[in-house]
């Protein structure tokens, strides 16, 4: 008999979650007006909000804690972290920031002015929010495949070329600094983008004088895709394909919070001594000194072990093998999700999923609520609430795709969780046709609305 899978881990340490009753639910839910991200999290017995921080570090990097260099400058940590993001990444210089957001800051001070045009691949909100606070325009290039979620492909982030050149052509080039292209791509449901399209969009790029920025949270489940989907890499190891991918980018910004499997953590890589010299300036303001960034010495020890974890291909097989195992009890369900599964999560397709409840009463929004009512399990919305108002007409964006998101914590829940969260939706899903009434909204912040808004119950 063949051996089944089983985890390249076994566990040293745990921490006791509690189950709530479906009443105490209720009430809290109602109390924080809908919000998810406004509950307790000991009100949450499964907590599949995000991926983001939410990982257990291993016995490596907690000893890496202790060995943390704590000098305001020159630390032995920071000198880590510089040697590990050359020899991963390929990138010589690097600044550390507290979050990935932060270095979006930190990174788009010195590259966008007012009036700038910044395509991508259905950029991430932080993205998005640090070009729209700029008073610039993030502009969608997803191929259309990534607008699917019945269409089965392996590379569904990839980047459209024809919209990409269109976009170059018809704006002045020197409104356009760079393209960002995120791997995964997180808003398109974590799907991966191919080697070749990162090749192409590079070349495109250079043609036009354009900087390509790689927006790199998870970039090592991106190279694990390109390693089990993309011919001729077979054979390569995760490292490799991951020197090759940055090898078509000019600079990186990483959340370190994903695939460095630190809690807290960033940082940004490139190539040209004059961005880093001038980015060096806002790093300095904004976050702290260029050798600690808003990090203590001992997460940049604990970062810099979790990026040579997170780029093992044991690692990413045990993990991206638990996000499917969560699709296929969903599938078996029939239950509407976005195929295929991409690294991080497991995107529901709420408009499918609740045909009763329109887009404008935030169809996902309602699912995620339903969720943490029948199971005490957290999952988080892409769709309306998340797409936000466009600046200019302040009207509803309506996004394409109306999603739940279930984002699993990297080495954190066992498969019985897994099992458990399957079978809460699936009681949802038997009674959906009795679910008709969303919500209105009662107060939304002016920008990424979504972590603050306040909603009511539609009754009709
Ligand atoms: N880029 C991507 C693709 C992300 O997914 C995130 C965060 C960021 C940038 C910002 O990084 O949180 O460290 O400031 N994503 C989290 C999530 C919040 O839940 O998907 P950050």
């Amino acid at each position: 008999m063949e051996l089944p899978f089983a985890e390249s881990f076994k566990i040293k340490m745990i921490e006791t979650i509690k189950k709530t009753t479906k009443k105490e639910r209720q009430k809290w839910i109602k109390k924080v007006n809908y919000n998810l991200f406004n509950l307790r999290s000991e009100h949450v017995f499964i907590d599949l909000l995000t991926d983001s921080g939410t990982g257990a570090m291993s016995d490596k990097q907690w000893s890496e804690m202790m060995l943390g260099d704590e000098s305001y400058a020159g630390a032995s940590s920071y000198y880590k972290m510089k040697s590990a993001i050359k020899d991963l990444l390929g990138f010589e210089y690097f600044l550390p920031t507290h979050q990935g957001r932060a270095a979006e800051n930190v990174l788009f001070s010195v590259l966008i002015k007012e009036g700038d045009i910044i395509p991508g691949n259905s950029h991430f909100d932080t993205t998005k929010g640090h070009i729209e606070f700029r008073k610039a325009t993030a502009v969608d290039c997803t191929a259309d495949a990534g607008f699917d979620p019945n269409l089965i492909a392996d590379f569904k982030g990839n980047l459209d070329l024809n919209k990409l050149e269109h976009t170059y052509k018809n704006n002045p080039i020197e409104k356009i600094p760079f393209v960002v292209v995120t791997i995964t791509c997180n808003s398109g449901g974590g799907q991966p983008v191919s080697m070749q399209n990162l090749k192409d969009v590079y070349q495109l790029s250079k043609k036009y004088g354009v900087k390509v920025i790689c927006d790199s949270a998870r970039f090592a489940e991106n190279a694990y895709f390109i390693k089990i989907r993309e011919d001729g890499y077979k054979n390569k190891s995760i490292k490799e394909i991951v020197k090759e991918m940055f090898s078509y980018a000019d600079a990186v910004t990483m959340s370190s919070k994903k695939d460095a499997i630190v809690n807290m953590g960033g940082f940004i890589a490139m190539r040209d001594h004059e961005l880093w010299k001038k980015a060096s300036v806002y790093n300095i303001m904004f976050e702290g000194f260029i050798t600690y960034g808003g990090m203590s010495g001992r997460d940049m020890n604990a970062l810099t072990q979790g990026l040579y974890e997170a780029t093992e291909f044991e690692y990413l097989e045990t993990r991206i093998k638990q996000v499917d195992f969560l699709a296929q009890k969903l599938i078996k369900y029939g239950i509407p999700i976005i195929k295929p599964t991409g690294g991080h999560a497991v995107f529901v397709d709420a408009l499918k999923f609740l045909p009763n409840v329109p887009q404008s009463q935030y169809t996902a929004q309602l699912l995620g609520v339903e969720l943490y009512i029948e199971g005490g399990v957290r999952g988080v919305e892409v769709g309306t609430l998340l797409a936000d108002r466009d600046p200019i007409t302040h009207k509803n964006r309506y996004p394409k795709m109306e999603l739940l998101r279930l984002a699993i914590p990297r080495r954190t829940y066992t498969n019985n969780h897994i099992k458990y969260v399957a079978v809460a939706l699936k009681n949802i899903y038997d009674r959906r046709t009795h679910i008709k009434n969303g919500f209105k909204i009662i107060y939304e912040a002016p920008i990424m609305r979504h972590f603050t808004v306040k909603l009511e119950k539609i009754d009709k």
